[in-house]
């Protein structure tokens, strides 16, 4: 039945998703076009899904797809996207919530210890042949520590639920309090980071945090302060952070999102106090897989009439409307 229904790739992603849909859609590759624009030409007007992983896909790329009914981006954050240009056109967005909170949580926890008991500098200085020089300098400590965890949701909750067995305080800070967790509320940013010595990004990205880490932020963070961002690069104002580094206004930094990724500022990748990952958080065989099978499932369930699994919540209303168009369709 979905023999028939066309699907575009805007950009490389996992061989599982592609696998997987090629057995039963008919694939076209945006990316390995070698004339985008002709491609686009032939098979925009069949085309009624897209995968994304990454790229962007703002109301202009939406309005090409006249058939369009469906964009499923790999991955729980979908910041490039235009999920509310998307829901006006009554196209749905899915992406991958839950399945990938657990490893990207203990990603964020062996960054933070990274980070303050400088791991990789540790690694380097050993592999460096200085050991037999005198032993490896001191390090700062998550002893004592009040971590502020900045955007408590699926991630947040995880990262948080961990550093409980850390025995540092933790509090938050996010646009509404959360009745139901066991850890302080701070409304603010800047409060935030004046109760917290350390603070950790797991917020989306977008207009509503874009450099919401900025100069004053890490003043208030203090000269002890740790920061770990393992949300979207954006979120952190760059120039600001390098100079707060540079200064001693904050201690180090952990990162594993940059805002134009792969690109890391010169001045980051010549500084001794971060620690710089190439946007790993998700990135295990089993958790990819598993963001994998959640693409492809809701691209089938949607092509089966039975709606997607997981729409984000600006095309959440979507479902039960588009499913008995597509019904009608099959
Ligand atoms: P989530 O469950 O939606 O949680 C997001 C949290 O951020 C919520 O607690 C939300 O609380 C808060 N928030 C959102 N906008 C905010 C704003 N403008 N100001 C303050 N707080 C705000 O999302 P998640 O599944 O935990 O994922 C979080 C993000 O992590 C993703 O969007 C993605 O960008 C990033 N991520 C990165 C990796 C990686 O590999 N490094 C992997 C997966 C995800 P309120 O609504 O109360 O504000
Ligand atoms: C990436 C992520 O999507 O889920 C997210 O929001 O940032 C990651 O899982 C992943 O690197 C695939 O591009």
């Amino acid at each position: 039945m979905s023999a028939a229904v066309d699907l575009l790739v805007l950009d490389p992603t996992d061989s599982i998703v592609v696998e997987e849909l090629d057995r039963a859609f008919r694939l076209h590759h945006l990316w390995q076009a070698p004339d985008a624009e002709r491609l686009l030409a032939t098979v925009a007007p069949a085309v009624r899904g897209l995968v994304v992983d990454g790229g962007s896909v703002d109301d202009a790329l939406l309005g090409r797809f006249p058939a369009l009914e469906i964009v499923a981006s790999y991955g729980v954050g979908y910041d490039a996207i235009d999920a509310a240009a998307a829901g006006r056109r009554g196209i749905v967005v899915t992406n991958t919530p839950g399945v990938l909170d657990d490893e990207v949580a203990d990603l964020c926890v062996g960054l933070l210890l990274a980070t303050i008991r400088e791991l990789p500098q540790a690694d380097r200085y050993v592999r460096a042949g200085k050991w037999p020089t005198g032993p490896y300098r001191l390090t700062s400590t998550l002893r004592g520590r009040t971590v502020g965890i900045f955007g408590l949701g699926r991630i947040g909750k995880a990262v948080a639920r961990r550093l409980e067995a850390f025995g540092v305080e933790l509090c938050y800070f996010g646009r509404t309090r959360q009745p139901d967790v066991p850890y302080e509320y701070v409304p603010g940013l800047v409060p935030l980071t004046e109760r917290a010595d350390t603070l950790i990004c797991a917020v989306p990205g977008g207009s509503g945090t874009r450099h919401a880490v900025n100069a004053e932020v890490m003043r208030a963070l203090g000269p002890d302060g740790v920061l770990v961002n393992i949300g979207r690069g954006a979120t952190i104002n760059e120039p600001a952070l390098i100079a707060a580094l540079q200064g001693g206004t904050i201690r180090a930094a952990g990162l594993d999102v940059f805002e134009d990724e792969p690109d890391v500022p010169e001045q980051l990748m010549r500084m001794e106090n971060v620690v710089l990952l190439p946007h790993v958080g998700t990135g295990s065989f089993a958790t990819r897989e598993a963001m994998a099978r959640l693409v492809v499932g809701n691209i089938v369930d949607w092509f089966a009439g039975r709606g997607p699994r997981t729409p984000v919540p600006e095309t959440s209303g979507i479902g039960s409307r588009l499913t008995t168009a597509t019904e009608e369709r099959l």
